[in-house]
């Protein structure tokens, strides 16, 4: 096994740093002549571009992966799309028709929740296309078309790898079905300008490895940590928060930044650690005003904003600031993760928890 982790303490710390590779293997052979070729998805885009609604299902980490598709898809594609906790459709007996395209983004593909949503959304005569990081995995064989995510295999059981390279084949997906929308050109091409260079965004934002550890020490008592995000990045909010609650067994919340008002604002104190994300894109003001309401209120805050922002994002200087390199805007949530993936694992290992195979979880739930 320490073979395997190489010279890494644990396969969730090793799969952390492996990302640049992890995504240089999502995106190869797949970027050509200003273009993106998804070999699986190539003879359903026609299909796709027709379907009145893109419903993205998942569970867990593969469904904050889609939560931050979501943005983009409906930019690139125009069409409007949704999401699906896979347990929560199957409750509800959710809506489902043949005009819809239905894609199961699934680490494993075999989390049941998932696969049974998937024979509801097959007998229900949705097209149905697979994300996955597993060959030959039921979800594979079992959807109509689809895409393997090629982030190599993933041991720790809080999924860190998997999550990035979701992200990154939803945006070549969103590109691959929005190829023929002259309205949105420049922005695709500047994307898949943007894409190759991404893998050294994360090993720069990778070295951030120490200041998270320091991050970790200083958080080691505290009893809840809340996450705050939009836009692009509430699922950066949701996920980084997953993770610290999966593996640093502590009680951690992602929340909207847009709902802080209507609730969250009551628990604000000096003694509450908050992370707000920050970094620059149409949704910087707003957060800015967020980050003053929570000054204001004497937030112990810890804000994540883009390079050389610093000292826009906290003027007063009394807040925590994790600069991070700036890249398009529907690729920042791969890079903003890593500090938080970074967070968790310090934190896991500075409580003294099983980083690897955290207390009652397993890494695929193959019952309902
Ligand atoms: C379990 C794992 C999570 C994972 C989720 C979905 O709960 O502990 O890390 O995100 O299943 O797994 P999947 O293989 O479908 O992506």
């Amino acid at each position: 096994e320490q073979i395997k982790k190489g010279n890494y303490d644990h396969f969730m710390q090793k799969e952390i740093h492996e990302q640049p590779h992890s995504l240089t293997t999502t995106m190869r052979g797949r970027l050509r002549d200003n273009d993106v070729v998804l070999g699986g998805l190539k003879d359903h885009l026609k299909t796709i571009r027709h379907s009145r609604r893109i419903i993205f299902i998942g569970c867990g980490t593969s469904y904050n992966a889609a939560l931050a598709a979501r943005p983009f898809m409906e930019e690139l594609s125009g069409i409007p799309v949704t999401l699906e906790l896979a347990s929560d459709l199957l409750d509800r007996q959710g809506a489902m028709y043949r005009e819809d395209t239905a894609v199961f983004v699934s680490q494993s593909g075999e989390t049941a929740d998932t696969l049974l949503a998937l024979e509801y959304a097959l007998e229900n005569g949705a097209l149905c296309v697979g994300i996955t990081n597993t060959v030959g995995s039921t979800l594979a064989r079992k959807t109509h078309c689809g895409v393997h995510i090629n982030a190599g295999c993933e041991i720790g059981v809080a999924s860190t790898k998997a999550y990035t390279s979701q992200i990154v084949v939803m945006v070549m997906m969103a590109l691959a079905i929005g190829a023929d929308k002259i309205s949105t050109q420049s922005k695709r091409e500047a994307i898949i300008n943007a894409l190759p260079d991404l893998p050294n965004k994360v090993s720069e934002v990778l070295k951030l490895d120490n200041e998270m550890k320091d991050l970790a020490e200083s958080l080691i008592e505290a009893q809840s940590l809340f996450v705050f995000g939009r836009g692009y990045n509430y699922a950066t909010a949701l996920e980084g928060a997953l993770k610290v609650k999966e593996v640093a067994l502590m009680h951690s919340e992602g929340m909207l930044a847009g709902e802080m008002k209507h609730g969250p604002l009551a628990l604000v104190d000096e003694t509450l650690p908050i992370i707000v994300i920050a970094t620059h894109d149409a949704c910087f003001s707003k957060q800015q005003s967020v980050i003053q309401q929570l000054h204001a209120r004497n937030g112990r805050l810890i804000v994540m904003c883009s390079k050389g922002d610093a000292s826009s994002v906290c003027p007063s200087g009394s807040c925590r600031v994790i600069e991070v390199p700036q890249v398009a805007d529907c690729l920042q949530p791969v890079i903003n993760i890593v500090p938080l993936q970074l967070l968790a694992y310090h934190l896991t290992v500075l409580r003294g928890y099983d980083v690897d195979q955290p207390r009652n979880l397993a890494k695929s739930v193959t019952t309902q």
